[in-house]
């Protein structure tokens, strides 16, 4: 199974995504992992042995100095609630900061109930709730935005929380 086939497989057993969803993933995995985007996405992932567990992909937003998306992460369900999460996020710090001293990172979300674990995720991680759509993706259906400022050498290692919100 490729590499694409396998991320795709584990986003659809997680049940946190709709086919359309999907269908944008399958085009954002094939131009990662083919070596055809333009647009600077980065994709990190895990694994344990050989097997593919968990990615997240990332990248520069357009027209911002510092500012980072997060645009996708997803552990395998049997993995989840082991720290893979908050370790992909932690590499996407690393990785932003060698290319620059401070950087904001942005990440969109769904107010739904059932996604009040990834919210959960979010707050843990330091990132805080900074503007919400109501009824965006559909009704009832919040677009809930989270950010998290991160700076080089920072001595809380990342941990600090947000406060300046
Ligand atoms: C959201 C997701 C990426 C989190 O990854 P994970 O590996 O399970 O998370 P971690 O084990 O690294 O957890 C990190 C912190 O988040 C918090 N957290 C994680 N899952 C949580 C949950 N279900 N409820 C409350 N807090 C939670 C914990 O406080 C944890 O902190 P701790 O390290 O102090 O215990 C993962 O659950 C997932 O893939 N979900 C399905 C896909 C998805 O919804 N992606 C995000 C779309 S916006």
């Amino acid at each position: 199974m490729n590499r694409c086939t396998k991320y795709l497989d584990i986003a659809r057993s997680t049940k946190a995504f709709n086919e359309a969803e999907l269908d944008v993933l399958s085009e954002l995995l094939g131009k990662c992992l083919e070596g055809s985007d333009e647009e600077g996405y980065m994709l990190i992932g895990e694994k344990v042995g050989n097997d593919d567990i968990a990615f997240l992909i990332c990248g520069k937003t357009p027209m911002t100095e510092f500012t980072y998306d997060l645009y996708w992460i997803v552990v395998s369900p049997s993995y989840q609630g082991k720290g893979i999460g908050r370790r992909l996020v932690s590499r996407m710090e690393e990785s932003v900061l060698k290319e620059k001293d401070k950087a904001n990172i942005r990440v969109e979300t769904s107010g739904k109930e059932d996604y009040a674990q990834q919210r959960a995720f979010y707050n843990a991680l330091g990132f805080r709730e900074c503007g919400r759509i109501p009824s965006f993706y559909r009704e009832g259906d919040d677009l809930v935005t989270f950010y998290k400022a991160i700076i080089k050498n920072d001595p809380s290692g990342g941990k600090g929380k947000n406060d300046k919100l």
